[in-house]
This record gives C-alpha cells, sequence and structure tokens, in this order.
C-alpha cells in the first residue's frame, strides 16, 4: 500500500501555503523536499555528536567519524556498489563530473584523444569538459537524438574512434524525461574498450540503481535531488579507475605524508576527499535513502510511472498544448509549452496560483538549440506528488490561456 496521505505528512513543507493558496510544489527535478526524519538528523547531528571526523582520538570525534563511515556505507549498499572504497562524497553532481574529468582527462587523454557525451546532458556534463579541453586539447562528441527526444543508437556506434577514451551521458533527461537505455550505451561503450560515466542526478530519486549490474564505470549524484540536504553529492567509480586517477583537490585528508619535498597520498576514497568532509550531510542523506528504501524503489517507481501517465494525459487535453520530449521509457518530468505563452510568464502566472514550476532552458542550451527554442515550462514530480496536485496544474494553464486568448 502505498499511503501518499501518510508520506505527505513526513513532508512539512507541503502543508505550506504560498499567496495564500496551498502549495504545489511541482519543481522536484530542481530539488526535492526533506522528510522530517532527514532534517531531524541534521539538527540531532549538530547538538549531540558534532566533531570533526577522521582527526580526533576523543569519543565525538570517533562517534562522528563512525556515523560518517556508516553512511558511506548506507550509501554503497543503496547503489550495490562492491566497496565503500569506490564511494566518494563530494559537494555534489557537478563537482563528481569536475572531479572526473579534470582527474581523468590530464592522466588518461592526449591531445586529440575523444569524450563523447550526448544533446540532452545538463551544463554540467558539458562545461567540465569544455573547461578540459581548452587546457589539454581534446576533443567532445555528441550524439544526436530522434524528434521524440530519444538517443540515437547507432548514430553513437559510429562516434567511436581509437581516441575515444571517456563517454559521459545522463541516465535520465531533466527536461526530456527519456531514460536513456543506459546498459546498452554502456555495453557498446565496453565493447570498444571505452569507460562511461553516468550522471545520475535525475535517475536516482526515480528508479532502483545497481550499478554493478549497469557496469558503469562512475556513477554520480547530488543528495539534494533524492531528498538529501544540499552540499553532499556522490561519485561511485569502480576501484580500478579511481586508482588511476590523481587527487582532485589538495588538502588535509587526502594525504599520507606530506614533507615539503613531496607528498604520498591517503587510500581509497579519502585520496579525493580534500578538507573536512561534510560528515552531517552525509548522515542525513543516508538517512534519506534509508527513507526512500522504506518505501521501496519499485513501489516509488511504480507510483510514479502512474503519475506521469496521468500527467500526460490531462496536460494532452488541453488547447495548444505541445510536450517536448516523447521517448517510450520516461520519468520524472515533462516539459511543455502552450500557443505562444512565453515559458516565462506561464510560470510567473502559475506561481501566483501556488503552483511552482521550472521555466527556461533548464540548464540544458544546447538541447534548446536542437529543439529551435528558447526554453520550456517544467513540471516535474516526486514520490510526494498527487493527481490532485496535476489536476490543479492543468486547470492553472487552462485559466492562464484564457488570460491570453
Ligand atoms: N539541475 C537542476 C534542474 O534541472 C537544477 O532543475
Amino acid at each position: 500500500m502505498y499511503d501518499i496521505k501518510g508520506i505527505r505528512e513526513d513532508f512539512p513543507i507541503l502543508s505550506r501555503t504560498v499567496y495564500d493558496k496551498p502549495l504545489v510544489y511541482l519543481d522536484n527535478a530542481a530539488t526535492t523536499q526533506k522528510p522530517r526524519f532527514v532534517v531531524n538528523t541534521i539538527v540531532s547531528e549538530y547538538y549531540s555528536v558534532n566533531a570533526n571526523v577522521h582527526r580526533g582520538v576523543h569519543f565525538l570525534s570517533q562517534q562522528a567519524t563512525d556515523l560518517h563511515e556508516r553512511s558511506r556505507e548506507a550509501v554503497r549498499k543503496f547503489i550495490n556498489a562492491r566497496s565503500v572504497s569506490e564511494i566518494v562524497f563530494t559537494r555534489g553532481t557537478t563537482e563528481s563530473i569536475n572531479l572526473v574529468a579534470s582527474s581523468f582527462v590530464c592522466s588518461q587523454m592526449k591531445p586529440g584523444d575523444e569524450v563523447i557525451v550526448s544533446v540532452m546532458e545538463h551544463h554540467s556534463n558539458i562545461v567540465p569538459w569544455q573547461l578540459q579541453a581548452e587546457r589539454f586539447g581534446i576533443v567532445l562528441k555528441v550524439i544526436p537524438m530522434n524528434d521524440r527526444g530519444e538517443l540515437l543508437l547507432d548514430e553513437y556506434e559510429r562516434l567511436f574512434s581509437k581516441r575515444t577514451k571517456l563517454v559521459s551521458v545522463t541516465h535520465v533527461s531533466n527536461v526530456l524525461g527519456t531514460v536513456n537505455p543506459i546498459e546498452r550505451i554502456i555495453g557498446i561503450a565496453h565493447d570498444y574498450g571505452v569507460p562511461v560515466l553516468v550522471d545520475g542526478a535525475q535517475s536516482i530519486p526515480h528508479m532502483p540503481v545497481d550499478v554493478q549490474a549497469l557496469d558503469a564505470d562512475f556513477y554520480v549524484f547530488s543528495g539534494h535531488k533524492v531528498y538529501g540536504p544540499t552540499g553532499i553529492g556522490v561519485l561511485y567509480g569502480k576501484e580500478y579507475w579511481l586508482e588511476k586517477l590523481p587527487p582532485y583537490q589538495g588538502g588535509g585528508e587526502m594525504i599520507q605524508k606530506v614533507t615539503f619535498e613531496k607528498t604520498t597520498f591517503n587510500e581509497l576514497p579519502f585520496k579525493f576527499e580534500a578538507g573536512t568532509p561534510d560528515y552531517i550531510g552525509s548522515v542525513a542523506l543516508s538517512n534519506a535513502l534509508g527513507y526512500i528504501s522504506m518505501l521501496g524503489m519499485d513501489q516509488i517507481a511504480e507510483y510514479e510511472h502512474q503519475l506521469m501517465c496521468y500527467a500526460t494525459e490531462r496536460l494532452k487535453e488541453i488547447p495548444g498544448m505541445r510536450i517536448l520530449g516523447e521517448a517510450e521509457h520516461k520519468s520524472g518530468v515533462i516539459s511543455f509549452l502552450v500557443g505562444n505563452i512565453h515559458p516565462f510568464d506561464m510560470g510567473t502566472l502559475l506561481d501566483r496560483l501556488g503552483i511552482a514550476v521550472r521555466t527556461g532552458h533548464h540548464c540544458a542550451e544546447p538541447l534548446m538549440h536542437r529543439l529551435g527554442i528558447e526554453g520550456t515550462v517544467r513540471a516535474s514530480f516526486a514520490l510526494y506528488t498527487t493527481k490532485e496536485e496535476i489536476d490543479a496544474l492543468v486547470e492553472g494553464i487552462l485559466r492562464i490561456c484564457k488570460m491570453f486568448e
């Protein structure tokens, strides 16, 4: 039984009003709301266990270290990594990708070597590679898509050459909602002996993820998009690759021995965790993962699938509705335009009705160019979204359309 009423009670913010209207929060792809359980963790950790980790002989430091490392184990278990050595805590998806881009390109690539990305990437999976391209002369190749928003796998395969060193693609598009056939994408890359980084920012909240079953070489995600706190994220990397890569940042924690002549580095995963880690955030993140595990990722996926079907059907009833992204497999988000109404106007007017959506290019400008538009309105769903909220969105859009008639 999916107890939606009980679930919503776990998220205090969902019962607030904006402009004296009940909040309808449909911007979950930007960030999710936090259950009481997660917020209480942060408060109680600061009140009762706060001390720096890995550095102290005293009781509190050891307790905080123990909780932090147990959280790493919870993340490992959640994505079924082989070992906690493969779980690096970062600030989020963006930092995880920057880490790989920085450490992989300088150590594994030569000028003229190639990285394959897709046309539907978020800027955080484009710009880090471009920064490295400027420094090291590497080349970016782009997987195209069809008009439904599905990647063209034949074209993808044609992009491989002897110079291809890495593929970096999103699992789920933050604009189109397309669930990419990531196993096939990884399988094809591996046939060419090329590792794959999967941007899991938009998949981790919506579906079970098993990095070993996927055979992903790197998988990255953000805590705040999966009901956890802001400022913490994860880089999963196969031990084989993480061992090969040089550190990303220097500082405390990531060293084994420092002299002015030479520094040697700590073992995995600490080699990549310079400075004081977010040891409160890690515990809150593990509790967020615990919360959704308790609900069941399969149940969440099934519930959200019903919501996506319902929302698509209802939105299509609206005259002038154009849904961007009609892939066979979609999750989490629906982007749309209605008639000639500018997305910014639609978003602003929906906001006055208490409905929070995102508008604009969604940090995916190359995708907007491919679609020939400036931006979209995006409604994105979470495990606590209801059909009634989708009805409110549809009624709101119809009301706004009347104003523009
Ligand atoms: N990447 C987030 C989004 O798509 C912020 O809204």
